[in-house]
């Protein structure tokens, strides 16, 4: 709306009458309204409370206790209204003191028409910009104040605030006002590797070079550190020398652990990628030297054990009976056995087929046999009864971790008995392997040497399922594992 043409209510102080009602009509005239018109002071604080007008024309000068300037006072305390005075010499000690009252302008008697509208027109217009001035600061002050950021204006010389909002609590454990009282306190709480990189930092923003974003690490008021981003900008005066730098500040602590979590993540995979390539060569390596050393020397001998015997027999002077020939094939017979036996050893230790054949449960009654007889050390179970659905690929690493857990068990626990448990609850098949051993510390299952563990967790993992470790000191260690079961 344009404010030069809005009807304005307007209230006259003024004590001398003939004056009064000259500028009652010249209102009338410029397209206002007169509100009333009063002539003593505590008679215009009365109706200002009472008719709240648009503006109000205030004689400084008026009978009784209460004066112009001392009305204008005592309505400024409740009330927001412009107050224009209307003076009738040029007394300078006068207008110097009205000017505590904030008022919006002066107009000397006696009054001119063009004078009186151009007077309401700049208060009115000055009023309305300072409304609108004052909405806008609360509009920022309550965005500021709820913010999630820290926002913060400092002052580039003297290092003090400005304005703190309230996340800075939140952020560094210190209040606004212990900001205010203490200048610099963001570089003193700087944690100490950062700090040069800070202030290095700081100056680039002021000299303007450094447009964007930087993080750095505080110490928190309760001794956590904690990951800040900072984004400022700084003002400069007409001279373009840096005056403040206003900041908006973000805890990205989160972020930043999430971060170094993912790069140990990845360190381990890689050096878990690594150790899987060393096994299967090793394996490789052990299989060839097993089929070479073992089965390749059998089948040699067996190769010239029969080619003895056909020269034995085809000899002209052979004494060889049916007999020594029924003997000597007998001994090629059980030697063809242990051969098939190798052979045998040699598949299930790649691959158990008992699994293809029977299924877990029986693998595991079957392995937790072959652990106790090579080991000596006890192993009891309770393996779940139930009939349930598992795809060969879960059942192979479910029985891959169990021979890693007892493989562990061996070479680390010192444990004279294991319990191994399979139960089938709740849509997961869980098995869970306890030993009584020496109990595996937390430090042992992080360090990132820890591949077997690790190859176990990802191995599950995969399959959607859960892992997990738990060491008692001396009472012994129990693994977990839940994997879901195949829908039927
Ligand atoms: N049942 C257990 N009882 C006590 N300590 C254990 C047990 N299982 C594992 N540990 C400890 O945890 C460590 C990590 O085990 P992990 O299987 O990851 O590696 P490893 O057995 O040392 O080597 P590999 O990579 O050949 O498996 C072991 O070195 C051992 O100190
Ligand atoms: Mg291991």
């Amino acid at each position: 709306m344009n404010l030069m043409f809005k009807k304005l209510k307007i209230l006259i102080v003024e004590d001398e009458k003939i004056i009064a009602k000259d500028i009652e009509s010249t209102l009338k005239r410029i397209g206002h309204e007169s509100a009333g018109t009063v002539s003593r002071g505590d008679e215009a604080i009365k109706q200002a409370m009472e008719l709240k007008p648009d503006l109000i024309l205030m004689d400084i000068t008026l009978k009784g206790e209460v004066d112009g300037i001392e009305a204008a006072k005592i309505i400024n305390e409740t009330e927001h209204i412009p107050i224009v005075y209307i003076t009738a010499h040029q007394d300078e000690d006068t207008i110097e003191k009205s000017k505590a009252t904030n008022p919006y302008g002066y107009i000397t008697k006696p009054l001119d028409d063009r004078d009186l509208n151009t007077a309401i027109n700049s208060a009115i217009y000055r009023f309305d910009v300072e409304k609108r001035l004052k909405e806008a600061e609360e509009r920022y002050f309550r965005l500021s104040e709820n913010a999630v950021d820290m926002i913060y204006t400092e002052d580039a010389a003297t290092s003090s605030y400005k304005y703190v909002n309230r996340s800075a609590y939140e952020l560094t454990g210190y209040k606004p006002s212990e900001f205010y009282e203490s200048p610099g306190l963001i570089e003193r709480i700087v944690h100490p590797e950062w700090k040069e990189l800070y202030n290095f930092c700081r100056n680039q923003i002021l000299t303007g070079e450094l447009p964007v974003p930087f993080e750095f690490m505080i110490v928190h008021k309760s001794g956590k550190e904690k990951w800040l981003n900072q984004r400022s900008v700084v003002v400069k005066d007409k001279k373009h020398n840096s005056v403040l730098i206003e900041a908006i500040v973000t805890d990205v602590t989160e972020r930043r652990n999430h971060e170094k979590q993912l790069e140990s993540t990845t360190e381990k995979l890689r050096a878990l990628s690594n150790y899987l390539q060393k096994v299967r060569e090793e394996e490789r390596l052990h299989i060839s030297r097993e089929i070479h050393d073992e089965l390749g020397q059998d089948l040699t001998v067996l190769k010239m054990d029969l080619s003895m015997l056909g020269k034995k027999a085809l000899k002209e002077d052979s004494v060889l009976s049916m007999k020594d020939v029924v003997a000597e094939m007998k001994r090629i017979n059980s030697s063809i056995d242990e051969i098939v036996n190798k052979v045998r050893k040699i598949a299930t230790d790649l691959r158990p087929d008992i699994l293809d054949k029977l299924g877990l449960v029986e693998a595991i009654e079957w392995h937790s046999g072959e652990f106790e007889k090579r080991t000596g050390i006890k192993c009891s179970y309770e393996l779940c009864e139930q009939d349930f659905e598992l795809n060969i690929e879960k059942a192979i690493s479910m029985f891959r971790v169990l021979q890693e857990t007892f493989t562990n068990i061996a070479r680390h626990a010192n444990a004279e008995s294991v319990k191994v448990n399979l139960v089938n609850q709740n849509g997961f098949l869980s098995l869970t392997v306890e030993d009584n051993g020496k109990g595996i510390t937390e430090e042992e299952i992080e360090k990132s040497t820890s591949l077997g563990i690790l190859g176990m967790r990802e191995r599950i993992t995969l399959l959607g399922g859960m892992w997990h470790i738990k060491g008692s000191k001396d009472k012994g260690t129990k693994v977990t594992i839940n994997v879901p079961l195949d829908a039927v």
